[in-house]
C-alpha cells in the first residue's frame, strides 16, 4: 500500500534538510552587490567562519562543491614531484589524492579499509621511514561519508609529531563541520575544507576553506612559480582590496544569506558545543537502532569499531536483506528517503544521514520507517531498534 502522503523526509548524508529561515533568505530579492547591506553580511559571515573550525585563521568561502575545495588545496600547495600522502579509510580521501595526482603529485598511501578508521600506529611507522622524509603534505577525512567512520585527529596528529615529521595536514571535513567536535588549531590542522550542504544546512554550491599559517607559507612556494591557477589562488581571496576580490567574481548572494542564517541558527541553539551534543544524542539513538535490528547474516555495522562511528552519517550492511528494496519501500510508499550505498556493494548497504538540521521526530521518522519497511520485507531483525533508540533520546531530553 502507498502510505506516503505527506512531509517527505529526506535522510541521506547530504544535501541535508533546510530550515525554514534558511529557505527563507534563499528567497530574498538580489540586492545591490556593490554597496551596503550584502556586503556587510558578508563580513559578518567571513569573521564568523573562524570559530566553526575553532580557529583563529581565515577562512574562505568559494563557489563551488566539496571538489572544487579540494581543487583549490591542489593549485594553492602543489608543486609536480611533491610527496603526498593519502590516509585512506574509505572513498574520499583517495578521491582528494586523486585530484593531487591529476596536478603532478606522487601519491603515497597509508593503506585501510573500508570498515575501519585510519590505524595512527601505521601513519607513525610510515612517516619515520626515511623514504618518507620528504612528503610535503597529509591528506585525511575527519567522517567518510561513504563507510561512515569517524577519524581520530587528535592521535593523527600525535602519530605525525612522534614521527618528527613536518607535512602540512590538511583535513577534509565536508561531512563532519557542524556535526563533530573540531578543534582546528589545538589539533595542529593546517587546512581545513568544509562545505554547505551537510551539518551547514544550506544547499549545496558553497565551499568553505580554512587556511593556517604553515598553509600560507606552503603556498608562497607555489607564489613564487607560474603554477598559480588565478581563480583559486589564495593571494586576493585572503587579501581583498575590493569585495569582489573576496569571491574572484560576483559574489554567492542567496548562499551568504543562507550561510548567515544558519550560522544564526547554530548561536540560538546555544553554540557548537550544543549542536555537537545534539548531534551526538541523534547519532546515539541511530546506533541503538542498529545495534537491536542486526543478526548474524543480517544487519550489521558496517564500521566495526564501536569508537569510530560517526554523529553525522551510518553506514549498514544488509547481508541477505536487498537493501534497493528497502530503499523503494522507504521512498515510495513512506516518503523517506535513505541514502544508498556508496563505495561498497549497493545492493547490500544503506546510509542513514543524521546531519544538520534534525532532531528527535525526524530521527524517529526515519528509523521507525526503516524498522516498518523491513517488517513489511519480512526482513529478519533482533528487535525494535525504534524502541531502543526512544530510550537513547529520552535520557538525553532528562540530561
Ligand atoms: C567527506 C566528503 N568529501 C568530499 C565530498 C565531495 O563534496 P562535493 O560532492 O560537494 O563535491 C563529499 C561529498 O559528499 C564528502 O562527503
Amino acid at each position: 500500500m502507498d502510505l506516503s502522503n505527506g512531509i517527505n523526509l529526506v535522510s541521506i548524508p547530504g544535501p541535508t534538510v533546510l530550515p525554514d529561515r534558511v529557505r527563507a533568505a534563499l528567497a530574498e530579492p538580489m540586492p545591490d552587490i556593490y554597496a551596503g547591506e550584502l556586503i556587510e553580511m558578508s563580513n559578518r559571515v567571513v569573521d564568523r567562519l573562524p570559530a566553526l573550525a575553532r580557529t583563529d585563521s581565515k577562512a574562505l568561502i568559494m563557489l563551488g562543491n566539496g571538489h572544487a575545495a579540494w581543487q583549490m588545496s591542489v593549485s594553492n600547495l602543489l608543486l609536480p614531484g611533491d610527496k603526498i600522502l593519502v590516509l585512506e579509510s574509505g572513498r574520499f580521501a583517495v578521491g582528494w589524492g586523486g585530484y593531487f595526482a591529476a596536478s603532478g603529485a606522487e601519491i603515497e598511501m597509508v593503506p585501510g579499509d573500508e570498515r575501519s578508521a585510519v590505524d595512527p600506529t601505521a601513519v607513525e611507522e610510515y612517516l619515520r621511514r626515511p623514504e618518507s622524509q620528504d612528503i610535503k603534505a597529509i591528506l585525511v577525512v575527519q567522517t567518510d561519508t561513504a563507510s561512515s567512520v569517524r577519524n581520530d585527529l587528535p592521535a593523527v596528529r600525535t602519530a605525525i609529531d612522534a614521527a618528527g615529521h613536518d607535512a602540512l595536514l590538511l583535513v577534509d571535513c565536508i561531512a563532519s563541520i557542524g556535526c563533530e567536535p573540531y578543534e582546528m588549531d589545538d589539533w595542529g590542522i593546517d587546512l581545513t575544507i568544509g562545505a554547505s550542504q551537510k551539518g551547514l544546512m544550506c544547499p549545496p554550491g558553497v565551499a568553505l576553506v580554512w587556511v593556517g599559517p604553515r598553509a600560507i607559507e606552503a603556498y608562497e612556494r607555489v607564489k613564487a612559480t607560474d603554477r598559480r591557477v588565478a581563480y583559486f589562488d589564495w593571494e586576493k581571496r585572503l587579501n581583498p582590496s575590493v569585495f569582489y576580490e573576496t569571491y574572484a567574481g560576483t559574489p554567492p548572494v542567496a548562499h551568504i544569506r543562507a550561510l548567515n542564517a544558519a550560522l544564526d541558527l547554530i548561536d540560538e541553539e546555544g553554540g557548537l558545543e550544543a549542536v555537537w551534543n545534539r548531534h551526538r544524542v541523534m547519532g546515539e539513538a541511530v546506533r541503538a537502532a542498529v545495534d537491536v535490528w542486526s543478526t548474524p547474516g543480517g544487519l550489521e555495522f558496517n564500521i566495526t569499531n564501536p569508537e569510530h562511528r560517526s554523529n553525522a552519517v551510518t553506514t549498514v550492511r544488509t547481508g541477505s536483506i536487498n537493501s534497493r528494496r528497502l530503499q523503494k519501500i522507504c521512498k515510495r510508499q513512506a516518503g523517506v528517503v535513505i541514502g544508498i550505498g556508496l563505495s561498497m556493494d549497493s545492493d547490500n548497504s544503506f546510509r542513514i544521514g543524521h546531519m544538520g538540521h534534525i532532531h528527535p521526530a525526524s530521527i524517529l521518522g526515519t528509523l521507525g520507517t526503516i524498522e516498518a519497511a523491513l517488517r513489511a520485507m519480512d526482513a529478519p531483525i533482533g528487535g525494535s531498534g525504534v524502541a531502543a533508540a526512544a530510550a537513547v533520546i529520552g535520557e538525553g531530553l532528562a540530561e
